[in-house]
């Protein structure tokens, strides 16, 4: 992983020196190279192959040229990244733009996409021009997928040229949210492991990562006002061996959780906004909570006792619709919302059993003194108030598919996971949906049928399954269409028991995902990823990242 470091920031006049060193006369060579040979992922919107390369040295500027206040991070970034590998401690500073050996940044208010970018690399220059700093950072992206691999290296390299092929690339998304989520209630992941995986996402252009924080076997963030939740949610006291339904069940016998201190949120928080990446957090309601109600039973409709889930699957025993449980949920989110600064906090929703519900005098006098016609209609009680509280607080709501069973909360965006039916039906509500069917983007599925490969939780879904995802439903009208923000792959961890597997898992499979979400549909072509995925498995490689390689294999 590489760290920014300090900037450098150089004078207009320093750079009056190098103007002018090229011949404007020396053509340029032709083009060799066609365009999947750049092995760019996601494919860019438009790419037209140049000749010749350009060589960064010791002594190539990064310039901030025009207004430079939104680039000054992502100049810093880019010399971070070159740092370790090259050993290059490139300069970056404001002023205009040299004619050479400079990577030079400009706004250009005629982009008028947010995250859209234009690079040029000429054998004298590279020119990333931007309307937002968003599109700058995407070009830096593009820039680092056309340098050697191992420039991915943490450690210096020696005797490489540092070259990168001339070209032009007009990109930008076709979504605006290009998610990738990962669950660390059935497993939890080290804060060093979650970063990794946001650097693999920031590489592919993703831009929200769903981090899907409380479970019935795990809760993982620290909350100041509830400190039973560190003590008592976070850990179970075993855990389920093989698969959930082998018989006869057996158990590892092994304490075992974690939890993310508030400081590592922010921590992690940080680091992903450094790489535009926006976290979407999630606490569940009022299902997958048995962590939370093994350390508060009196959230519950029986009152317990519960121990935090050591199997898997959907637990009978969920948040019962009290005061208390309101009261606790919103001071939990007060501290959630005051750590996430993003526009979104997922609040679940899903596989909620009404069970308890159904025998809960207090739920069924509830059900008559509110006018509702069943549970379904309790369980949209429950999130339109969590709905109303998190609005008053400036933030949105995304709920799981099922937040539509009993009628859905006014402004709650929907993420459809039970097919596409759910997204469509909410777009013809005209809320706003994101979609992430299991039968394209659950990357717990299989993704080979090859033996030897790792336990999962079933399902097949290999590369070329994934790379065939179509977020927009051709259903919709263009008024309903434009509810459908975007796509997500999902990561759940009942199975995944380690970083290492989550990159095995993860990986390529998201990276079909982010070139659905990011590139024109138009571009889209699976032999053409596949080629481009080989140009960039080194890259992967040099990055460390555990990546599948059954389609890297003939
Ligand atoms: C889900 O997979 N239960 C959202």
């Amino acid at each position: 992983m590489k760290r920014l470091t300090n900037l450098f920031f150089i004078s207009a006049l320093a750079f009056s020196g190098l103007a002018g060193c090229k011949s404007e006369s020396e053509p340029e060579p032709p083009a060799t190279m066609q365009e999947v040979d750049y092995g760019i992922v996601p494919a860019p919107a438009q790419l037209t192959p140049k000749g010749g390369r350009f060589t960064l040295n010791a002594q190539t500027r990064i310039v901030l040229s025009g207004q430079t206040t939104q680039l000054e991070r992502v100049g810093a970034y880019l010399a971070g990244i070159l740092r370790p590998a090259t050993g290059f401690d490139l300069q970056v500073g404001s002023g205009e733009a040299p004619s050479e050996n400079a990577v030079v940044f400009q706004t250009d208010e005629s982009i008028s996409s947010p995250e859209g970018y234009r690079l040029t690399v000429s054998p004298s220059l590279i020119t990333i021009k931007a309307g937002r700093a968003n599109g700058a950072f995407y070009a830096v992206q593009t820039l680092r997928q056309l340098l050697p691999p191992q420039a991915e290296r943490d450690t210096l390299q020696s005797g490489i040229e540092w070259t990168v092929p001339a070209v032009e690339i007009t990109d930008e998304p076709r979504f605006a949210y290009r998610g990738l989520h990962l669950d660390v209630g059935r497993h939890f992941f080290p804060v060093e492991a979650v970063k990794k995986y946001i650097d693999v996402m920031a590489m592919h252009k993703m831009n929200r990562f769903h981090w899907h924080l409380t479970e019935d076997q795990g809760w993982r963030i620290e909350i100041r006002q509830y400190p039973k939740l560190a003590e008592v949610a976070a850990w179970r006291k075993e855990t389920l061996i093989g698969h959930y339904g082998d018989k006869p069940e057996r158990f590892d016998g092994q304490r075992y959780g974690g939890y993310y201190t508030q400081d590592e949120v922010r921590e992690v928080v940080r680091y992903a906004a450094d790489r535009f990446i926006e976290i979407v957090p999630e606490i569940e309601m009022p299902g997958h909570a048995l962590a939370a109600l093994a350390a508060y039973p009196e959230l519950s409709c029986t009152g317990g006792p519960f121990e935090v889930g050591t199997r898997w699957g959907v637990y009978e025993d969920v948040f019962c619709p009290k005061e208390e449980t309101f009261t606790f949920l919103e001071n939990v989110l007060s501290e959630v919302v005051d750590l996430f600064p993003g526009e979104y906090v997922h609040i679940g929703g899903d596989e909620c059993p009404k069970t308890r519900w159904k025998a809960s005098s207090f739920c069924q006098d509830l059900i008559k003194r509110e006018g509702l016609r069943d549970e379904h209609e309790l369980q949209s009680y429950f999130i339109r108030r969590i709905e109303r509280f998190l609005n008053s607080k400036g933030k949105r709501i995304i709920g799981w598919d099922e937040i539509l069973e009993g009628g859905l909360a006014p402004n709650a965006t929907v993420m459809s996971w039970r097919g596409m039916e759910g997204g469509i039906a909410a777009a013809k509500q005209e809320h706003d949906v994101i979609m992430t069917p299991t039968t394209y983007v659950y990357l717990d599925y299989y993704q080979s049928k090859d033996e030897g490969e790792p336990l999962a939780i079933g399902g097949y879904l290999p590369l070329d399954s994934v790379y065939r995802f179509e977020p927009m439903p051709e259903v919709l009208t263009a008024e309903e269409a434009k509810h459908i923000l975007g796509g997500q792959a999902n990561v759940w961890t009942e199975y995944i028991d380690t970083p290492e597997k989550l990159e095995y898992m993860a990986f390529p499979r998201a990276l079909a995902v982010a070139e659905v979400v990011w590139s024109p549909k138009a571009k889209r072509n699976y032999p053409d990823f596949v080629q481009r995925l080989k140009h960039h498995a080194p890259r992967l490689e040099a990055a460390g990242v555990n990546f599948a390689r059954h389609a890297l294999k003939d």
